[in-house]
């Protein structure tokens, strides 16, 4: 459990959820890890927890100044960031006649702005070391087809896919592999909020969606955040260095390409 020995790694939105589940899992292979969060005490008890190899900071990942100077305070704590997860991303739901502009503009900026300004202000980082550098981006089953409740969040997400491609055609002459992972249905606080939607618009009882979403995966149980370490802890390393602008479905089956 040594394949990033000696790495740095920011993760965003990394204070709960997949973001931790990856820092953790990194730190287990030898890795330096940065939580970067827009809440910072929920980021300094998850770097608190995971010991002396994690740090916490504040970084609102729809706001410029505030991505530049937490990659510069990522940069002099760590001496360097090798590994960029953009992790950090906000789900919606409605239907289409009731979707309003502030959601769509909320959601976009964190999960299309966020991770394109993020990814920018550290592979300027990362072209000036001159080491190269791995940068993954979370997309979602989500940005391979559309939902009927879920426009604006699927579209950010279809958004993640072409970005990851582009950066990635851009980025590779830097040594700098841009990929992505593509969740399926992954327990946690985060498909409390969709069941929570779901709910809403479709008159569940609490729980009923999230039951119904995992006894549909092929696998036959909705995703743990610790099912997707193993992809990242992969396209981080040396053996992805020949892999450019890919985003990789790790879903127990729910959606092929
Ligand atoms: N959970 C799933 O079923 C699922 C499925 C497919 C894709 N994904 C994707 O995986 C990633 C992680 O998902 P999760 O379930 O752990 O999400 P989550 O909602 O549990 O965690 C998101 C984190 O992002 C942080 N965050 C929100 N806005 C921010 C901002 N402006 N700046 C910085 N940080 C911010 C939050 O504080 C939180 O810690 C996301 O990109 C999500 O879209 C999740």
């Amino acid at each position: 459990m040594t394949r990033l020995l000696g790495k740095k790694a920011l993760i965003t939105g990394a204070a709960r959820g997949i973001g931790y589940a990856f820092a953790q899992r990194y730190i287990a292979e030898g890795a330096e890890v940065a939580i970067g969060d827009i809440n910072i005490t929920r980021a300094g008890e998850a770097a608190a927890a995971l010991g002396p190899k994690a740090c916490a900071v504040e970084m609102d990942v729809t706001d410029q100044a505030s991505i530049e100077a937490a990659v510069d305070q990522v940069e002099s704590n760590l001496g360097g960031i090798d590994i960029l997860i953009n992790n950090a991303a906000l789900f919606t739901a409605a239907p289409i006649v009731e979707i309003t502009r502030a959601d769509f503009d909320k959601v976009f900026a964190i999960n299309v702005a966020g991770v394109l300004f993020t990814m920018q202000a550290v592979a300027k980082k990362m072209i000036a070391r001159g080491q190269g550098g791995k940068i993954i981006n979370m997309a979602s089953q989500a940005g391979r087809r559309g939902e009927a409740l879920v426009g604006v969040y699927c579209a950010s997400k279809a958004a993640v896919i072409s970005l990851t491609q582009s950066a990635g055609l851009n980025l590779i002459s830097h040594g700098i592999n841009v990929n992505a992972i593509a969740p399926g249905v992954v327990d946690g606080e985060h498909w409390d909020g969709v069941d929570a939607f779901f709910a809403k618009y479709e008159g569940k009882p609490l729980g009923q969606k999230k039951r119904e979403v995992g006894e549909a995966v092929p696998f036959g149980r909705m995703g743990q955040a610790e099912d997707l370490t193993g992809m990242a802890v992969f396209l981080a390393s040396a053996d992805a260095d020949y892999i450019v602008a890919q985003t990789y479905n790790v879903d127990g089956g729910n959606w092929m390409s």
